[in-house]
C-alpha cells in the first residue's frame, strides 16, 4: 500500500503513476489490452462460455474486429464514460477548440503543459458541477479571461471525514483545506498499524450508510440527517459567501 501521498486529494498526475506502479510491480501489462472495445457479448448456455466481439486499432489504423471467449464476463465499463455535449445552439460552429471535460485531450502529458500557452487566451467554462468547479478553480490564474456559464446554482459543502484526521493525525478537523502530508505525517502512515487504522476508518466512515457523518447517507432524502446536512451545508455557503451577500440572496441560501 502507498503511504507517501501528498495530499488527501491527491493530485491526478500522482494517482496515475500510482496505478502504473502496481501495474509493474504485479506485472499485470500483458494482462491488460489498452484500445480494446467490446461490442457485443453473447453467453451460450451449452458451452457456458462467454463469446465477445472486440475491436482494436490494426497497424495500418483500421479498426480489426475479431471474437474471444471468457468463462466470466465482468463488466466495469463505468457510468460517466458515455459523455455528450449539450444541446447548444451554434455549438457546431464554434471555431475554436473545444473539449469535453470526461475526454480531455489537447495531448500534453499533463493539463498543466496543455495551458501552457493559454495565458492570453478567453477561455468559457459551461456548467457548474464538479467538473466545472475543478477546471475553473485550477484555470484561472493560467489563462487571460475565464468566463464560467451557469444556468442554475450550486452547493460546496464542507470536506468531510476531517474529524479522522484529527483523532490519528492530531490535525485541525475544521479547516477547509486540502491536507498537504507532512514529512512526519507521511512518516507516521508508513507505521502498518496506523497506515492500515487510517485507511480502513476513512473506507468506513465513506461507505457506512447508516452511522455517523457518511457521504452516502446524506443523499437520502428527507432524513433526519439529510436535513441537519442541509441546514449545515447551507450556512457553510453563508459563510462562504459572507463578502459576497448579493450573491447568496441571489441563490436562495
Ligand atoms: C471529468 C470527471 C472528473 C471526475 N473527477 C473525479 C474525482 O476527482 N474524484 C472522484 O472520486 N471521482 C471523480 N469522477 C468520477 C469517477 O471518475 C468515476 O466515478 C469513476 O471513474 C468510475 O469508475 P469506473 O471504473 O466504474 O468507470 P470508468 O472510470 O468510467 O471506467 C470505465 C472504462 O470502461 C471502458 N469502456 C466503456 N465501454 C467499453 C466497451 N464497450 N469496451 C471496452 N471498454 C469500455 C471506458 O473506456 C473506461 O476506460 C470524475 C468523473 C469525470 C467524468
Ligand atoms: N472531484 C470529483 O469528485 C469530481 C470531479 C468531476 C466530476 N465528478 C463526477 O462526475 C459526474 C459528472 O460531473 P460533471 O460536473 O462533469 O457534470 P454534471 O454534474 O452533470 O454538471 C453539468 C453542469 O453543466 C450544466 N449544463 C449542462 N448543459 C448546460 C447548458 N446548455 N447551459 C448551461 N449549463 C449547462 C448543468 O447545469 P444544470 O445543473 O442546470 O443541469 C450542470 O451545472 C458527477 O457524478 C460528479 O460527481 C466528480
Amino acid at each position: 500500500m502507498q503511504t507517501d501521498w501528498s495530499r488527501f486529494y491527491s493530485p491526478g498526475a500522482e494517482v496515475q503513476s500510482y496505478l502504473k506502479d502496481v501495474v509493474e510491480r504485479y506485472r499485470l501489462g500483458p494482462y491488460i489490452k489498452l484500445r480494446h472495445e467490446m461490442t457485443s457479448a453473447r453467453y451460450d448456455e451449452s458451452t457456458g462460455k462467454w463469446h465477445i466481439r472486440l475491436t482494436r486499432p490494426s497497424d495500418t489504423g483500421d479498426l480489426d474486429e475479431f471474437e474471444d471467449t471468457a468463462d466470466l464476463l465482468f463488466l466495469g465499463i463505468g457510468t460517466l464514460s458515455r459523455w455528450s455535449w449539450p444541446d447548444i445552439d451554434g455549438l457546431e460552429e464554434f471555431k475554436g477548440p473545444r473539449v469535453h471535460s470526461a475526454n480531455w485531450n489537447f495531448g500534453g502529458s499533463t493539463w498543466e503543459e496543455d495551458v501552457q500557452d493559454w495565458k492570453d487566451k478567453n477561455i468559457a467554462v459551461i456548467g457548474l458541477g464538479s467538473s466545472a468547479l475543478q477546471i475553473v478553480s485550477a484555470l484561472q490564474d493560467k489563462v487571460g479571461r475565464l468566463y464560467n456559464f451557469a444556468r442554475g446554482r450550486t452547493w460546496i459543502i464542507p470536506p468531510f471525514i476531517t474529524d479522522i484526521f484529527s483523532d490519528l493525525l492530531s490535525r485541525d478537523a475544521t479547516t477547509d483545506e486540502n491536507y498537504t502530508f507532512t514529512d512526519e505525517e507521511k512518516k507516521a502512515l508508513n507505521d502498518p498499524e496506523l497506515g492500515e487504522r487510517f485507511r480502513r476508518s476513512l473506507e468506513e466512515a465513506m461507505n457506512d450508510l447508516s452511522h455517523g457523518q457518511t457521504s452516502h447517507a446524506i443523499t437520502l432524502r428527507d432524513t433526519p440527517l439529510q436535513r441537519a446536512s442541509r441546514e449545515q451545508f447551507r450556512e457553510h455557503m453563508l459563510r462562504k459567501l459572507k463578502d459576497k451577500p448579493e450573491v447568496a440572496e441571489k441563490c436562495g441560501f
